[in-house]
């Protein structure tokens, strides 16, 4: 008996180790959980760009229902984005934002709201070209954004629902 406990003793000790190493680690986890806070790059990636692409498909589909809806979908995304970072490094992204996304998204807005094919390929164009605009001010030219050349979601209709 004496025996068998002195072989099962470092055994014993061992698992004891592990447990104790294994619950610090949890303990750890936990308390540097933080809720996730997306960069203004992340939003830009995950809000911003995907709306930007389906509204040009939609567009190009002539699918206005649709693009009205995404329309607005991307200014909420434009919203949450400047109210998460109303100032990204030097520079006032809530101001930058107001100032070149207002006109090309409200011509935009008129544009699909009238059914015309051509004022919202200029709009969209125009859009696309504010997005270019404001990568420049803020020191991230390289970031160059264009109309989609081709669908990032093939699991999506992009054409006018047929009543
Ligand atoms: C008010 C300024 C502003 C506007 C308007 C804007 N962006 Fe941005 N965007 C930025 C800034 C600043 C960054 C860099 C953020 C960072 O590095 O964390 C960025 C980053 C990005 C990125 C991430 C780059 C990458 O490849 O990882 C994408 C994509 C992007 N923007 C798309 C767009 C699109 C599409 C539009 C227009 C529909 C747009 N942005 C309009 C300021 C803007």
């Amino acid at each position: 008996m004496k025996r068998l406990f002195r072989l099962l003793l470092p055994l014993v000790a061992l698992v004891l180790a592990a447990a104790i190493v294994l619950a610090a680690a949890i303990g750890d986890a936990t308390a540097q959980q933080k809720p996730y806070s997306p960069s203004l790059g992340d939003l830009m990636t995950m809000t911003v760009q995907p709306r930007h692409t389906k509204l040009g498909l939609a567009a190009r589909e002539g699918n206005w229902p649709y693009a009205a809806y995404e329309l607005h979908e991307l200014k909420e995304a434009f919203d949450r984005a400047a109210k998460a970072w109303p100032k990204w490094r030097t520079f006032s992204i809530s101001e930058m934002m107001a100032s070149v996304t207002k006109e090309p998204m409200a011509a935009l807005d008129q544009a699909i709201k009238a059914a015309a094919s051509g004022r919202v390929t200029t709009a969209y164009e125009q859009l696309t070209a504010a997005c270019n605009t404001c990568h420049r001010s803020a020191d991230r030219g390289v970031i160059v954004i264009q109309s989609p050349l081709a669908s990032a979601f093939p699991d999506q209709d992009f054409r006018p629902v047929k009543e």
